[in-house]
């Protein structure tokens, strides 16, 4: 039998799983300066969330999703992206009757069947944002600006942003014509999925990797040039409040990412430093979607960040060092006496906030000193029946050829002290 992690999945541990901590620790703290509240949504919904909103053309549901049926014969899939779901959370928990706008952000597994290289996976992490309750640009403005913090905070200088507008509902309707006209008699060329998204949804050719596809769309013309008086409104605030916060962007009319519930700003964050899978973020506005998901009609925008992507390109640029683990002190025992007062200590230790180890495999005394050396303890003690009845302790500095003598009854207080001292 072959128990190795299904394809596509990771397992994240070890000096790693610091790193994974520090940056989902960083991007919280972001979210508490702008505002932003945790959402934490079911890890499946009902399937029909993701065909209606992420929409029935798109990779993700004709080729992408863990569908599943439940015993109750309800069919059912792991998420693979988080916006369907805050939009289901906000309309079914009344959100919309709360102080508008409502911020909100998650950090969550999703998944999608696609084949794995790197930077793609089957089961991935998202960091996204989502606000509802405006169709302002300078909501649009305010999303991408906590997204060039993240990038700003982990020293990222290199990452592209791109901008697009697809136009409201009318201006995707004439744009779609356009488009249509354009391909004309070319459709023979189009791969087999692009002959349905022209039916359904012409859009969507423009964004088909196949070379031929590719070839037929290069001149076609741009959205951005089709937009309506009020879209191009939209698309220009946008750009001046990004100029207002000095974010560069690039104005990319290739850009129209590969979910169906896009309205107007869509975005793109890339990197040229991670290979092929070099799009760290994506998002835009979608002021459509609650309202089809059977809420009040209500504009929203957001973005989702890919985790694995982000520290690829932390790790390719030694951005950050890998935080070891921190051991204050190691509480080496010799004999049953020495075990239990260790054990005690410990807990007393740990509960006054010092890390503290002591031995739980029955080593030697040598092996648990070379154990202490090896977990990078600060300090280190050995309890034995003689430290015990005569209420005193050596404690050795790990690092250096150092140590000193004390009550073994106020060893809190000296660690304590000297934790401080370090500092
Ligand atoms: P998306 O472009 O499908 O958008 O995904 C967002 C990000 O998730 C990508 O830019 C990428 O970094 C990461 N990602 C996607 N698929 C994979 C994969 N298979 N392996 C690793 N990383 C991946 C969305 O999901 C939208 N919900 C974004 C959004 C939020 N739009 C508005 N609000």
């Amino acid at each position: 039998m072959n128990l190795k992690a299904p394809r596509g999945t990771k397992d994240i541990f070890g000096d790693e799983i610091y790193l994974w901590q520090y940056v989902e620790e960083t991007l919280r703290e972001i979210c508490r300066y702008f505002g932003v509240n945790e959402i934490r949504t079911p890890i499946f919904e009902k399937t029909e969330l993701f065909q209606r909103s992420v929409g029935e053309t798109t990779d993700i549901v004709t080729k992408e999703m863990y569908t599943m049926n439940t015993k109750g014969s309800e069919s059912v899939t792991l998420k693979p992206e988080g916006t369907a779901g805050a939009a289901r959370a906000f309309i079914e928990n009344g959100m919309y009757s709360l102080a508008q706008p409502t911020k909100l952000y998650y950090i969550t597994p999703a998944f999608r069947y696609e084949r794995p290289q790197a930077g793609r996976q089957r089961q991935f992490h998202q960091f996204g944002v989502e606000i509802f309750g405006s169709y302002d640009a300078s909501c649009d403005a305010e999303v991408i600006s906590l997204v060039q913090e993240v990038l700003n905070r982990f020293g990222i200088n290199d990452v592209e942003l791109k901008i697009n507008s697809l136009g409201g509902n009318e201006c995707r309707k004439k744009y779609n014509e356009t488009l249509k006209k354009y391909i004309g008699d070319n459709i023979e060329y189009l791969c087999e999925d692009c002959r349905e998204r022209f039916v359904k949804n012409p859009l969507r050719v423009l964004d088909c990797k196949n070379e031929k596809c590719a070839d037929v769309i290069k001149d076609a013309p741009s959205v951005i040039e089709t937009l309506g008086h009020e879209c191009r409104n939209h698309f220009e605030q946008l750009k001046e409040n990004l100029n207002n916060m000095n974010i560069k962007y690039t104005v990319d009319s290739k850009i129209v990412r590969g979910l169906d519930y896009y309205t107007r700003t869509v975005f793109e964050f890339v990197s040229n430093n991670i290979g092929s899978q070099s799009t760290i973020c994506g998002g835009g506005r979608y002021d459509n979607l609650v309202y089809e998901c059977k809420g009040p009609k209500t504009g929203a925008v957001g973005f989702a960040m890919g985790l694995e992507r982000l520290i690829m390109l932390l790790k390719e640029k030694n951005l950050v060092k890998e935080k070891v683990r921190n051991i204050d002190i190691y509480l080496g025992s010799i004999g049953q006496k020495g075990f239990l007062k260790a054990q005690k200590l410990g807990y007393e230790l740990r509960k006054a906030g010092i890390c503290a180890e002591y031995d739980t495999v029955k080593r030697s005394v040598k092996a648990q000193l070379k154990y202490a050396d090896k977990i990078k303890a600060k300090y280190c003690v050995v309890i034995g029946d003689s430290e015990i009845d005569e209420d005193k302790i050596q404690i050795k500095f790990m690092e250096k050829s150092e140590q000193l003598n004390v009550k073994l009854s106020n060893i809190k207080d000296e660690i304590l002290k000297l934790l401080k001292e370090k500092v």
